[in-house]
């Protein structure tokens, strides 16, 4: 099982970044500690973060693109688009178009906070949405999709 990662802009300042929001762990240890359990279930994990919109695009769409450098088949996207999440029909678009399971995933409980931040562009194309629960919140995603490919396979 291959399941891909995506992180949206500004969370490559994880650790530094209004941590009693976000958490005080970098993304680099979170990431370290969830390819840990990734492969304790035999799971290999592909991770892509940026701050540019077209580059998450970009990598969502290698998935299509036959012969692309970091093409190797996905089963299935854990995403936090970030900021990304409250403005981009685009990348929603191109979710849409590889047509895998995934699960969107918030650090923060976005619906306690400013109110353009409770609407997003994803939750109802996403097979979940997982909000509040810190780091944490990307281990749900992993288990869930987990489950989700073994019953597909069954
Ligand atoms: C976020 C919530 C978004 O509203 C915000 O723009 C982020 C991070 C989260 O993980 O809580 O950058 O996606």
């Amino acid at each position: 099982m291959n399941i891909l990662v995506l992180n949206g802009p500004n969370l490559n300042l994880l650790g530094k970044r209004e941590p009693e929001v976000y958490g005080s762990k970098t993304l680099d240890v979170i990431l370290a500690d969830l390819t840990g359990y990734a492969n304790s279930q035999n799971v290999m994990l592909f991770h892509f973060q940026s701050n540019a919109e077209h580059e998450l695009i970009d990598r969502i769409q290698s998935i299509l693109i036959e012969g692309a450098a970091s093409n190797a088949p996905i089963d299935a996207i854990i995403i936090n688009p970030a900021a990304f999440t409250h403005t981009s029909v685009a990348l929603r678009d191109a979710l849409l178009a590889v047509n895998l399971p995934f699960i969107e995933v918030h650090l923060s409980n976005v619906h306690k906070r400013e109110s353009f931040r409770h609407h997003s562009y994803f939750s109802d194309i996403a097979q979940g949405v997982i909000v509040g629960l810190g780091e944490q919140g990307y281990r749900f995603a992993l288990d869930a999709l987990i489950t989700t490919l073994q019953n597909k396979s069954k």
